[in-house]
């Protein structure tokens, strides 16, 4: 056996090319300042934990920091004789979404291009937006995209939710030409130094960073923007135990003489664990001085953070958040757009009667234009 490449955090998804080339998915979090899709080389260190692996190569960073998706999962690559809408060959990555919030979850596509010096250029689309939960994905013998969804269930294995759980088949509909990368949403409107006072005054600074540059008690907040809309970015402040990120859990530990300490794990080992305390000191903890070890259902975060902000305030603190403004019609004017305001008018009525509504509304358009030519035609001819 040979360690083939190390400083992986989360790799749940690897697949090669017809090249023979090996790629995988990981996760934001820990050292990973984004979701990540990397090229997996010989030797190579991908920068998780670097105080693991003494003497570890300089980092090797990722081939797609994803915009797209988040929870990276499963990859497969569109065998190159399978043109499923113009995407032979290139890869299918499943992302399961943001931790807890069950509605989500996306696949993303990425070509990639074989450079002479042997790496390799990636350029990242949307393929299917707002699909719950996606954990894995593979091209079947006809050619199709099958989609494995997470069940839903709750704590002790009890149903809960929406009936999820199942494989779903995506088939290419001819004509239908591949998603373009998103125009993204406008950051919120607002006083972004201000903010950046506020995120001090506030104390959210004393947990998190924002670039990902230190360990903290709280994650990084680099890109939390797009990950989470201002609605759940708000929800998370107010109300941080009702969704703990999963890997900051609060640790309550009991020492054989009755002491107790909380912070959250940064390693753990045979011998004792690292324990990042308040005021992000880690504490050296011997595995024979602890008595008890308990994850607590509540956030270390404290609540009413945001009490006594005004409206304003509370908008400049998420601005410098770069929290974005996702009210309808602020991306680029496009089909999608005419789509999401349906949806949002109608959101019960199926994706077909949608359809025939947009096609009907463009028939109109281009009658009305045709006729208003044919007029304008005529009457330059009696002219
Ligand atoms: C005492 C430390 C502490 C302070 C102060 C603090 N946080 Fe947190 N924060 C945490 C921890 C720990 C978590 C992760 C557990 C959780 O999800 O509640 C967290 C989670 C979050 C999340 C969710 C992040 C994610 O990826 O799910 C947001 C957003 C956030 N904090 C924003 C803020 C803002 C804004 C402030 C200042 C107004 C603040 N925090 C102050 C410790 C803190």
């Amino acid at each position: 056996m040979e360690r083939f490449a190390t400083g992986l955090r989360f790799p749940f998804g690897m697949a090669f090319n017809t090249a023979g080339d090996l790629f995988f998915s990981d996760n934001r979090g820990g050292d990973n300042p984004t979701e990540e899709i990397n090229f997996a080389q010989r030797g190579h260190f991908y920068g998780q934990h670097p105080e693991k692996y003494p003497g570890h190569p300089p980092v090797t960073l990722p081939l797609v920091q994803v915009q797209h998706g988040y929870g990276m999962a499963g990859l497969t690559f569109n065998p190159p004789g399978n043109d499923f809408g113009g995407t032979a060959g290139d890869l299918f990555a499943a992302c399961w979404g943001p931790d807890w919030l069950w509605e989500r979850g996306s696949i993303i596509r990425v070509r990639l291009a074989k450079q002479p010096a042997g790496g390799y250029r990636a350029v990242e689309f949307p393929f299917a937006r707002e699909v719950p939960k996606v954990s894995d994905v593979a091209f079947g013998p006809q050619g199709d995209l099958y989609v494995a969804q997470f069940g839903q269930e709750t704590v002790g294995h009890q149903p809960f939710g929406k009936p999820t759980g199942g494989f779903y088949r995506f088939i290419a509909v001819p004509g239908l030409k591949p998603a373009t990368p998103e125009a993204r949403y406008p950051v919120l409107a607002g006083d972004r130094s201000h903010g950046q006072a506020l995120f001090t005054e506030r104390g959210c600074a004393g947990c998190h960073a924002l670039d990902a540059s230190r360990q903290l008690l709280g994650p990084d907040l680099t890109g939390i923007g797009d990950m989470f809309t201002e609605e759940e970015i708000l929800a998370a402040i107010r109300k941080p135990s009702e969704g703990i990120k999963s890997g900051y859990e609060t640790e309550l530990i009991t020492f054989r003489d009755g002491e107790t300490v909380q912070g959250r794990v940064l390693t753990a080992d045979a011998s004792g664990l690292t324990l990042l305390g308040p005021g992000n000191l880690p504490l050296r903890l011997a595995r024979d001085q602890i008595a008890e070890h308990q994850s607590l259902p509540t956030s270390m975060m404290p609540e009413g953070l945001l009490d006594g902000m005004s409206e304003t305030e509370i908008t400049d603190l998420l601005s410098y958040l770069g929290v974005r403004d996702r009210r309808p019609g602020l991306r680029q004017r496009s089909y999608r757009t005419a789509y999401g305001w349906l949806h949002q008018l109608l959101p019960q009525v199926s994706m077909k009667v949608k359809a025939v509504v947009i096609a009907g509304c463009g028939l109109l358009l281009a009658a009305g234009t045709l006729s208003h030519w044919r007029r304008n035609a005529k009457q330059r001819q009696s002219g």
